[in-house]
């Protein structure tokens, strides 16, 4: 299991900041909308910058039609990052373009679909999609392996479900870690250390519990002792 940490930092600096606090770390760094529509690529090219290991996650969870979506897809890769995400309800052919678009290129990121947001509880999933969040998000994640993606985000809770309905291989990145038990802010299917790595989770996303502790290395050290 990785630990990816979410860089939702309110500027440039405190989001390289934090970078170069965790620069010996072995993390992924997660740069989501807040980030990337504010600093763009520069961002990315400084993190790299700090340290050329890290491995850069873009989290732009990408939705439109599918010929836009592969052209997207296509300017992602270029900016040399190592997994994005698109949304599962982009529905089939607009994931097995994205795939297509990637497959002649050297060294193509590794690309997720998102299912169920973790911020969801079952009232409000079902508003939107009129299913329970167990049975959709075991529909797209057959959707994002039918179109050759390599994984998906989804909460700790569909990590195993998932794995047993496509392969064990198929990659699950689980956002909403409170690792020892931290506030859940705006989130809703939380889980903790133990849980993520009892359901497989192959990434687990941290943002605030890093961000906003007083010892944000201390932390994430802590994590990976315990992954
Ligand atoms: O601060 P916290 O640990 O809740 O941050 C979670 C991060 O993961 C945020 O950047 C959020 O955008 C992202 N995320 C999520 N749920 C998803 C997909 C991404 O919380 N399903």
């Amino acid at each position: 299991m990785k630990l990816c940490v979410a860089l939702d930092l309110p500027t440039s600096k405190e989001n390289l900041d934090l970078a170069k606090i965790l620069k010996n770390e072995d993390v992924w760094l997660k740069v989501g909308l807040r980030s990337f529509i504010r600093d763009g690529k520069s961002l990315l090219e400084e993190l790299k910058a700090i340290n050329p290991n890290f491995k850069i996650f873009l989290d732009l969870k990408i939705y439109d039609i599918p010929n836009t979506m592969a052209d997207a897809a296509e300017s992602m890769a270029r900016l040399d990052v190592d997994m994005f995400n698109v949304h599962a309800s982009s529905g089939k052919k607009a994931m097995t373009m994205v795939m297509d678009r990637l497959s002649g290129m050297e060294n193509p990121p590794i690309v997720l679909a998102v299912t169920a947001l973790t911020s969801f509880d079952e009232a409000s999933f079902s508003e939107v999609y009129a299913q329970s969040i167990d049975t959709k998000a075991k529909q797209f994640a057959k959707d994002a392996y039918a179109s050759g993606l390599n994984g998906v985000v989804c909460s700790v809770f569909e990590s195993q479900l998932i794995k047993s309905n496509t392969t064990k291989n198929f990659l699950t990145l689980t956002p909403g870690i409170r690792p020892f038990g931290e506030s859940v802010g705006d989130q809703q299917r939380v889980a903790d250390l133990a849980t993520a790595k009892q359901e497989m989770s192959d990434f687990i996303v941290v943002g605030r519990p890093i961000y906003q502790s007083n010892d944000p290395l201390g932390v994430t050290q802590k994590i990976i002792e315990n992954i």
